[in-house]
């Protein structure tokens, strides 16, 4: 038995994280409190960077009288759920509207799912690098994280075999992020094929993280990236306002579940009780959710199109210079790789003092075969163009 201390409250072990804060932003806490100017090239807050996606329609939806009712419901509300079930038909994806659950984000959909498909001491596989959001969630629900490694080699690649030799007799899900942030790759229809069949042969469940899914860059697509419908493993497609409509802060996320019917039915079952327990999707998110999704696509459009004129400009400003971009397929942040003369944190630190812009040190994201720095595509392209013409300028600096 675990000793109590009379001394402290009881905290649980599972809540032991370390909380020391990393070099890089202890500087930027810095350099913020000094009130230093800066360009802040990681910055991704969507609420601040883009126009808000009709905001008349929005206050609209959070004044109607339907908010002031409480009508739970574990699930969320039907018209909420038909309203995704046509986003999804637009893009070419069947799914029915009962096979649609909805919850506050897609955070918390991964610790519902956890919750369901595994047991304490579990494992769950998941790409790295990718963006740093499952380990709390996994201790929450005393899950191991065991890491798959995505190659790059001029692209992005799932290896032969490396998602393979990670599987033993605790593994119970494998994550996919398509595109993944932030290396914005997406598995090809072979991948895509040999994740499904390894699934299938192993008896494990997907969950398929597709917030980016409408930010992919040809040939993939909303509908290639997507495991919705696929009738051979259970399946847990995550989405949500966050990206989809870039309101994080209205709280809307879901899961669309697919897979063979039995299976289908039992998580379904299953994740009622969980979901009933939390009822955390609140009656004005929902509102605005109906009222929204079904007329994202312009400002989808535009934010697509302030992503491409951010990456071109970043492909020019680097011509030249001795740091480059690397492949992506989609969605919101770019990777740049740099001369290999210095870490990753030292260059961003150098960049910051003497050129005065941000970018994520890429070790923040287990990029670690090469000093990169994590960009940010979704800023106003003008001040974009002012950050990349420094971090060129510094580079160039940072190398002779
Ligand atoms: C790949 C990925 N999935 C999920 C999330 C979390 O989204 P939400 O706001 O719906 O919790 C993020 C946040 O940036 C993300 O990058």
């Amino acid at each position: 038995m675990r000793p109590s201390d009379p001394r402290r409250p009881p905290f649980s072990r599972r809540t032991e994280w370390p909380r020391e804060t990393n070099p890089w932003s202890v500087a930027v806490e810095q350099a913020r409190s000094l009130g230093r100017e800066f360009i802040d090239l990681s910055d991704a807050n969507i609420s601040r960077l883009m126009p808000p996606l009709n905001p008349e329609l929005i206050q609209r939806a959070l004044s109607d009288s339907s908010v002031l009712r409480y009508e739970p419901s574990a699930f969320g509300c039907d018209g909420a759920r038909r309203v995704i079930a046509s986003y999804y038909q637009r893009r070419g994806l069947e799914i029915c509207a009962e096979n649609i659950l909805l919850m506050a984000s897609t955070s918390e959909a991964y610790g519902h799912l956890f919750r369901l498909l595994a047991d304490p001491g579990d494992e769950i596989l998941v790409p790295t690098p990718s963006y740093p959001l499952f380990d709390h969630l996994a201790d929450l629900a005393d899950l191991k994280l065991v890491p798959y490694a995505l190659g790059y080699d001029g692209t992005w690649h799932l290896p032969s075999g490396n998602i393979e030799a990670r599987v033993t007799e605790r593994t119970r899900a494998i994550i996919l992020v398509s595109p993944n942030n932030p290396t914005g790759s997406v598995f090809d229809r072979a991948e895509r094929a040999r994740v499904i069949t390894l699934a299938r042969d192993r008896g494990l469940a997907l969950i398929s993280d597709e917030v980016f899914a409408d930010y992919t860059l040809g040939p993939e697509s909303h509908e290639t990236a997507s495991l919705i419908g696929q009738p051979n493993v259970l399946c847990f497609s995550l989405n949500g306002l966050s990206k989809s409509a870039g309101l994080p802060q209205i709280k809307a996320g879901w899961i669309a579940v697919s897979g063979p019917s039995e299976f289908v039915d039992e998580a379904t079952a299953r994740l009622e009780i969980v979901l009933d327990a939390h009822l955390s999707v609140s009656a004005p998110a929902q509102a605005v959710l109906s009222t929204v999704l079904p007329g994202i696509d312009p400002w989808q459009e535009s934010l697509r199109g302030r992503i491409a004129e951010n990456r071109a400009q970043l492909d020019r400003a680097l011509a030249g210079s001795p740091a480059r971009r690397r492949h992506s397929a989609g969605g919101w942040s770019a990777i740049v790789e740099l001369p290999a003369l210095r870490g990753d944190e030292a260059w961003a630190l150098q960049l910051l003092e003497g050129h005065e812009i941000l970018g994520q040190p890429g070790y923040l994201f287990d990029l670690l075969d090469r000093p990169c720095l994590v960009l940010s595509l979704i800023l106003p392209p003008e001040t974009f163009q002012e950050g990349v013409r420094r971090l060129a300028e510094g580079v160039v600096a940072g190398s002779s």
